[in-house]
């Protein structure tokens, strides 16, 4: 593996430019989500999530873990907010853990919120901003038993808890996130069954995408119901930008196809009100779970867009006996990632002008709610415990060359977050993937700031 890191001018990025580029107002944060740091699982009368059942149950992990502990950040929270506040971030984008809140149908244990109050306040008192995500896809078990997302009331239960939480949260937190990727919530955890709740139902997925997004039109319109003040409310996408192996007709129908798949059901979907044309999508959808003015609802105003970006697609026609109308190639890439993910710096430019040009002014401001990357991390352990992670510095000083770039090509870019905040529990493959700016040594708990918290540190300003 070729390592070309060079780390220039301290606090700069690839390209020499600094944290002014981007303006005041801008959000510089980390990212976490509650199943893969809080641990805790039964505390303050917590209910089992989708995900403690599926963890649990044996074969679903690779390296056989749960979340059960994870980075015990339930219990750690405070000295985990002050070691954020030293890196200098003005905003940081965490989950809310709904069995938490509601371990029952209908039940609301205020212990659960009151561990939310304690965290937004502790941001607050040092001076970070907190940005919620209301579904990061720890489903209450109870409401998995009443259907999951297969069933429709769940979209009306979600936004009953998303009004609930600005209740308790709004005269606080500005900025909400209703769904956190619901193509992933609904493609691994109904289609694959990778992920929780482990369904396998292959195309048929698409009735929980679709009460997923009903969910978050639900939830828009109770928290803007319910808010006394402005909020500011959105929903995050994973989108990656999509290219055909050649030039070809049957390589660029089936890079349409993906590229619907991926990115256009939701985001279609959720800016223009329409899902995209069953041609293009190209596998059989049953949509029967459509109701009229469901799209509408779907498409209620939003204030921001958050993207995830991790990498590009490419993909080819489907070979013979492939069920699908596309099949996955390795981008090309000078550096590939402990998931296996190609390194495309450019490709978080690509993706953020992309969303520019097709939806022109039905776009609102975007953030990039997570990017960031797995590297197999060691500590160094002695007097002065560290982790030297280069390759993680040149990603950030590069990705977030590219969010400039987009900036400087028209794109309303507001806010950054790089994921994770620390290393965390990394859903079916456990915890050997490290995102993390700060390394968990799991075996003891303890933190350890790597040499990219430094670095991140420096490019926003702080102490170095
Ligand atoms: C996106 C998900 O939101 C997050 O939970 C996950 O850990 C990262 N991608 C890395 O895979």
């Amino acid at each position: 593996m070729t390592t070309l890191w060079s780390p220039g001018e301290p606090g700069t990025l690839s390209d020499g430019r600094t944290r002014d580029r981007f303006g005041a107002g801008f959000l510089w944060g980390t990212a976490t989500a509650s199943y893969q740091i809080e641990g805790s699982p039964d505390a303050d009368g917590k209910g089992p999530s989708i995900w403690d059942t599926f963890a649990h149950t044996p074969g679903k992990i690779l390296d056989g873990s749960t979340g059960d502990v994870a980075c015990d950040h339930y219990r750690r929270m405070p000295d985990d907010v002050a070691l954020m506040a030293g890196l200098g971030v003005n905003a940081y984008r965490f989950s809310i853990s709904w069995p938490r809140i509601e371990p029952e149908d209908g039940a609301v244990e205020m212990r659960g919120v009151a561990f939310y109050d304690r965290l937004v306040d502790e941001l607050l008192a040092h001076g970070i901003a907190p940005v919620v995500t209301l579904y990061h896809w720890d489903l209450p078990q109870w409401a998995e038993d009443l259907g999951g997302w297969l069933e429709r009331d769940t979209a009306q239960r979600f936004a009953d808890h998303a009004e609930w939480m600005v209740e308790n949260l709004g005269d606080r937190v500005h900025t909400w996130i209703t769904l956190n990727e619901p193509v992933v919530a609904s493609t691994f955890g109904y289609g694959f069954g990778t992920h929780a709740p482990g369904k396998v139902l292959m195309f048929d997925s698409f009735t929980a995408t679709h009460h997923l997004l009903l969910g978050h039109g639900l939830a828009v319109q109770a928290m803007r119901a319910a808010a006394d003040g402005d909020l500011r409310i959105g929903i995050t996408h994973n989108l990656s930008p999509v290219h055909p192996e050649t030039d070809s007709d049957a390589d660029r129908a089936a890079a349409a196809s993906l590229d619907a798949i991926q990115n256009r059901i939701y985001m279609d979907s959720v800016l223009l009100g329409e899902y995209p044309d069953p041609e293009v999508v190209g596998i059989p959808v049953d949509r029967s779970c459509v109701s009229h003015g469901d799209l509408a609802v779907i498409a209620e105003p939003i204030d921001v867009l958050g993207i995830n970006y991790y990498n590009p697609t490419l993909v080819s026609a489907p070979a013979e006996g492939n069920p699908l109308p596309f099949e996955l190639k390795q981008f090309p890439s000078e550096d590939v990632t402990d998931m296996g993910w190609p390194v495309v710096p450019d490709g978080l430019r690509e993706v953020l002008v992309q969303q520019q040009e097709r939806y022109g002014d039905a776009l609102p401001p975007v953030m990039v709610t997570e990017n960031g990357v797995a590297y197999p991390d060691t500590l160094e352990d002695g007097d002065v415990p560290r982790v030297d992670d280069p390759r993680r510095v040149q990603y950030l000083r590069e990705h977030i060359a590219a969010v400039g770039r987009a900036a400087d090509e028209g794109v309303d870019v507001q806010g950054y977050f790089v994921w994770s905040f620390l290393d965390n529990f990394e859903w079916a493959e456990g915890y050997r993937p490290r995102f993390g700016l700060v390394y968990t040594d799991y075996a003891t708990q303890r933190r350890v700031p790597k040499t990219s918290y430094t670095w991140f540190q420096s490019f926003l300003g702080g102490r170095s």
